[in-house]
């Protein structure tokens, strides 16, 4: 299922929104004219990463500081180890879909 949150010009540069719905907590970070979206709750205990500060690709989780990269959900850095979530956006004409299944990683 895709929803829209909104125009990419009124997503803030450069940081994350938290997207609840349908029961998904999600991330979106807005990188100029490009949009990223991974799961919103740190693999290590569960802080939202749309509050994180964002680093190039790399958002810095607010609680215990491991960075996870925007694109492919992965930690760079301890103390979490696992993933999150990615998540397909779609760009029309402005305006931001967002698929609320999130990307199959191929082993
Ligand atoms: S909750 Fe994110 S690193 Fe601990």
């Amino acid at each position: 299922m895709k929803v829209s949150v909104g125009k990419l010009t009124d997503l803030p540069d450069g940081r994350g929104v938290r997207v609840e719905t349908a029961g998904h907590r999600i991330a979106v970070f807005r990188l100029g004219d490009a949009a990223y979206a991974i799961g919103d709750r740190c693999s290590h205990a569960e802080a939202s990463l749309a509050e994180g500060e964002l680093f190039d690709m790399d958002v810095e989780c607010p609680r215990h500081g491991s960075e996870f990269n925007i694109s492919t959900g992965q930690p760079n850095s301890f103390p979490a180890t696992q993933p999150v979530p990615t998540y397909e956006i779609e760009l029309v004409d402005g305006e931001v879909f967002l698929d609320l299944e999130p990307v199959e990683e191929d082993e």
